[in-house]
């Protein structure tokens, strides 16, 4: 039995490094190709912007996603990823939309890890967010590291809040919001889902 007082004289374990120490801090070397980053568990990834090429390592990341991770992500089930939406994903308009992927070159064909876009709204001055790390490549550090790079460009876009829709049992995005410190709002309308706003 392990008494009060012995507990007290075993240190506790470290703790584990923040996300951000993880990998959205780590090496970068900037090209014309993108953004080269090596996390510290010695994993590369570019970061670039979504290309229309982009539409079938799209729909491969789809297809390791969970059923929940889906639902996370689009707000609804889905099966798979049609190819009409598959290519709408890939192909933006640079004056509504930025849309960024984390792309993995150690294999082939070359696989999509994550993708975090935003929706501008100009009535609004606003833009929807969206982002998604799959499960293998979760919690180093990258769902921060897509936001952080959506909220610089909402800034450089000179817009006001950027916002998104979470469900509430999303706790791993509730989590990286609320260190974004983004404000939560619930919505009577859509029970389970919150409006997450970042003034800017
Ligand atoms: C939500 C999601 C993007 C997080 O991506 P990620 O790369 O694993 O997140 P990070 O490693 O950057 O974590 C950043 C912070 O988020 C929080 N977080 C992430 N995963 C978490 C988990 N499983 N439990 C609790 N907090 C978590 C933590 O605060 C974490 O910081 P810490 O590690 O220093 O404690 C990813 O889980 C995902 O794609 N989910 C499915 C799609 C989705 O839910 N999208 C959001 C709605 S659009």
């Amino acid at each position: 039995m392990i008494t009060a007082g012995l507990r007290s004289t075993v240190p506790p374990p470290p703790l584990p490094p923040r996300s951000r120490e993880r990998y959205a801090g780590a090496l970068t070397v900037h090209t014309a190709h993108g953004e080269r980053m090596r996390s510290h568990d010695g994993r590369e990834l570019w970061l670039r912007e979504i290309e229309p090429g982009d539409v079938a390592a799209l729909r491969r990341c789809f297809t390791r996603l969970s059923p929940e991770e889906i639902r996370r992500r689009f707000l609804h089930a889905m099966s798979e990823l049609p190819m009409p939406m598959a290519q709408r994903l890939c192909t933006i308009d640079p004056v509504r939309e930025t849309a960024l992927v984390l792309v993995d070159e150690s294999v082939r064909p070359a696989e999509i890890r994550g993708v975090g876009r935003i929706y501008v709204d100009d009535a609004a001055d606003s833009a929807e967010f969206s982002v998604l790390v799959e499960h293998a490549w979760a919690r180093v550090g990258l769902g921060l590291l897509l936001m952080q790079r959506l909220v610089d460009d909402c800034r450089r876009r000179g817009l006001a809040e950027l916002w998104g829709y979470v469900l509430l049992e999303n706790r791993p995005m509730l989590e990286l919001c609320r260190e974004l410190g983004f404000t939560r709002r619930l919505m009577p309308d859509e029970p389970g889902t919150a409006q997450l706003t970042l003034r800017l």
